[in-house]
């Protein structure tokens, strides 16, 4: 039996933890990530210590409600491959997945299970929620977590097949990211139904995008696109992390203090060789010349703007998107602090024109944010997805 005394710390850490909840929750709404009334009550009422535990031992209460992804599990390589996304993605997604009561919902990556348990909240007694985890000892975790707390059913698998025997789903949410729509997802979803998943943008998986679908007349429309990146869904159990393409790096570190001088990604630097690439990223360390755009443009916008419309010169990072020509011997980069205003060029002038050509073709495009992104999603006779990224005009 717990003395008094523990009994009296149980009561203040759970009224902490309802005090902090209240405080993420209040958060959220400042900065426009929650808005629905029903996402509200789900995150006021669900203590998200209860899934990551050994995060709030270590890090203490205040640290598991901040705005934060908190990485749980790692595989042999050291590369994480479960965690607890942060609460405002999970907030935006949950609020386009528009979930209703009564709804069957089908959650893929059930990692913690804190997502799969707001979904029960969302659902409530008459509606039902299952989550696939593809590790076992992650599906076990969340299976701790959610139970006599959450009436989650928490199945052990490959998500990417989904859960034949709940089907069909009203909602379908994939917290996990890949390049195709897994068809059986696309199956297992009722017509007029809702699914939402991170697909890659690029073939890297570097630069992704969140779509919300509908199903309709056999294929599916994007509703609403957000930006965000999820770890990749992974082939088994034990499978290392797709590795992500080819990345340039170069950090400087002083009196303990780190930060990135230079980071590239991209298909590009995937055509370049070694030496190419090496000469790149001298040429990013050096001097770049300067020249103002003129605008003050939305990063996330324009990066993919580039990504989309010229995928085989895209290098760079959410920081800094560019350009390099075919043989990376010039490169162009958008910067500015807090919005995008000017272009640091290096070495030939090529990228440097294309990436001013292709501003201009934004603006002259109506500025498309990612909420002007429409995506098509059509599955060919062997169930492979066929997706088609474009913007509203
Ligand atoms: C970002 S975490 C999910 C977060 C989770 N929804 C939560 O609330 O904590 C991604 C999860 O997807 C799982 N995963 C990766 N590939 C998978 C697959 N093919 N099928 C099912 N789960 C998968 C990972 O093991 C990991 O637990």
């Amino acid at each position: 039996m717990a003395s008094r005394g523990e009994g009296a710390e149980r009561g203040g850490r759970a009224r902490s933890s309802r005090r902090l909840r209240r405080e993420l929750v209040e958060r959220l709404e400042r900065d426009g990530s929650l808005t629905d009334a029903a996402v509200r009550k789900a995150f006021l009422a669900v203590p998200r210590e209860r899934f990551v535990p050994e995060a709030a031992a270590r890090d203490g209460l205040e640290a598991v409600y901040r705005n934060q992804v908190i990485l749980t599990t790692r595989d042999e390589r050291g590369m994480w491959t479960s965690s607890s996304s942060q609460p405002s993605i999970m907030a935006l997604m949950l609020e386009r997945l528009d979930v209703r009561e009564g709804q069957r919902v089908l959650e893929i990556g059930a990692g913690t299970g804190y997502n799969g348990a707001l979904l029960a909240e969302l659902v409530g007694p008459a509606g039902r929620v299952v989550s696939v985890e593809l590790e076992p000892a992650t599906a076990r975790g969340a299976r701790r977590a959610l139970a006599g707390f959450a009436p989650v059913k928490v199945v052990g698998g490959d998500g990417r097949q989904g859960f034949g025997r709940g089907a069909p789903y009203d909602r379908i949410i994939v917290t996990a990211s890949g390049a195709e729509v897994p068809s059986a997802l696309f199956e297992q979803l009722v017509e007029g139904g809702l699914l939402e998943l991170p697909l890659w943008v690029d073939r890297a998986g570097q630069t992704q995008a969140i779509v919300t679908f509908r199903k309709q007349a056999g294929r599916l429309r994007s509703t609403a696109v957000l930006f965000g990146g999820f770890m990749p869904l992974r082939e088994a159990a034990g499978a290392a992390v797709p590795a992500g393409g080819v990345q340039l790096s170069a950090n400087e570190r002083v009196g303990g203090h780190g930060r990135p001088l230079v980071m590239l990604g991209g298909e590009a630097l995937r055509k370049l060789s070694a030496t190419a690439r090496r000469r790149l990223l001298s040429l990013a360390l050096s001097e770049p010349r300067v020249s103002q755009l003129g605008l003050r443009g939305p990063r996330g916008a324009l990066l993919l703007y580039l990504v989309l419309e010229a995928p085989q010169h895209f290098v760079g990072s959410w920081l800094a998107p560019g350009l390099i020509g075919a043989d990376g011997r010039g490169l162009a980069l958008l910067a500015g602090r807090r919005t995008i205003t000017r272009i640091e060029a290096y070495g030939d002038p090529g990228p440097e024109r294309l990436l001013r050509d292709l501003v201009e073709r934004w603006k002259r495009h109506g500025r498309p944010t990612e909420r002007d992104l429409r995506v098509d999603v059509s599955f060919g006779r062997e169930g492979r997805s066929s997706i088609a990224w474009g913007w509203s005009s």
